[in-house]
């Protein structure tokens, strides 16, 4: 996939350096500490896994690098740029891209019309079909079904969608939010490696699954959340080996 974008100036972090940086980030609902100081890094071209428990803070900490929720303390640091003052859109012009939990497809479009939602951004009649392209060949299903309606898709195939949608943005980094909640095993694979295959093309890739054994074996490092505070992290090789990890997250 072509992610070059027509307008955006070049990157700054090349790969290997900090595309993304969370420096002791808190956030809070209505006074209540969701996530207390989560620390992480992610480098251009990696995929990061973030996993941990029901309530742990995943999705708050994404919405957050998103500029969805309120910072309460703390840094959000994307290629060089504090996003404490950064709305959600520019977030997204910034080369950000969020797959939100649930999926949040429009039912009741068809499912060219969700993915054009998804390049609100472009002007560029050429470039979007272009990454449309691009999209219907990472998932040849979505090509089959251009005009059938978002909310007749089989739950694997809305995913897809969800996932087709966020890259209509052409983002340099991807945020994923459990993408293989409630779908069939036979498309989780097919899913997973969309993301390998996204991320062989230069998107960076942050990657929240509650899906502990996936999530190690398609993520170079790993970050374990727990009430809202990072409480490991490090290879994911290293972590699939943990007995803590094991005990915890992998059934024994
Ligand atoms: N809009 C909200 N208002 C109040 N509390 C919230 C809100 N959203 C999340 N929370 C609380 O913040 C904490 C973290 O929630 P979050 O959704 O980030 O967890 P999670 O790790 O994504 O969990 P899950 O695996 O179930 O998706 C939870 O205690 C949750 O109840
Ligand atoms: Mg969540």
């Amino acid at each position: 996939m072509n992610t070059a974008h027509p307008t955006r100036p070049p990157p700054k972090a090349k790969a290997g350096e900090v595309l993304l940086s969370v420096q002791a980030l808190a956030v809070a609902y209505g006074g209540i500490r969701a996530i207390k100081k989560v620390e992480l890094e992610v480098k251009r071209g990696e995929i990061v896994a973030m996993i941990g428990a029901n309530g742990a803070g995943k999705t708050t900490t994404l919405k957050t690098i998103m500029r969805l929720c309120p910072i309460a303390e703390g840094k959000v640091v994307y290629d060089g740029r504090d996003l404490a003052d950064v709305v959600t859109e520019d977030v997204v012009d910034a080369g950000l891209s969020l797959v939100p939990e649930g999926r949040a497809i429009f039912p009741n479009l068809t499912v060219r019309e969700n993915l054009e939602l998804g390049a609100w951004n472009h002007r560029n009649a050429n470039a979007i079909a272009e990454t449309e392209a691009d999209v219907v060949a990472l998932f040849p299903r979505l090509g089959e079904r251009m005009k059938q309606e978002g909310g007749t898709l089989s739950g694997g195939e809305q995913q897809m969608l969800a996932i087709g949608r966020a890259m209509m943005a052409r983002p340099s980094m991807l945020l994923l939010d459990e993408p293989s909640l409630g779908i069939a095993p036979r498309l989780v694979a097919d899913i997973f490696e969309a993301i390998a295959r996204i991320a062989d093309t230069g998107t960076t890739i942050l990657l929240v699954e509650q899906n502990t054994r996936l999530a190690l074996k398609y993520s170079q490092r790993a970050y374990v959340l727990r009430t809202g505070e990072i409480a490991m992290s490090g290879p994911s090789a290293e972590l699939a080996q943990n007995d803590e990890i094991k005990a915890a997250y992998l059934g024994g």
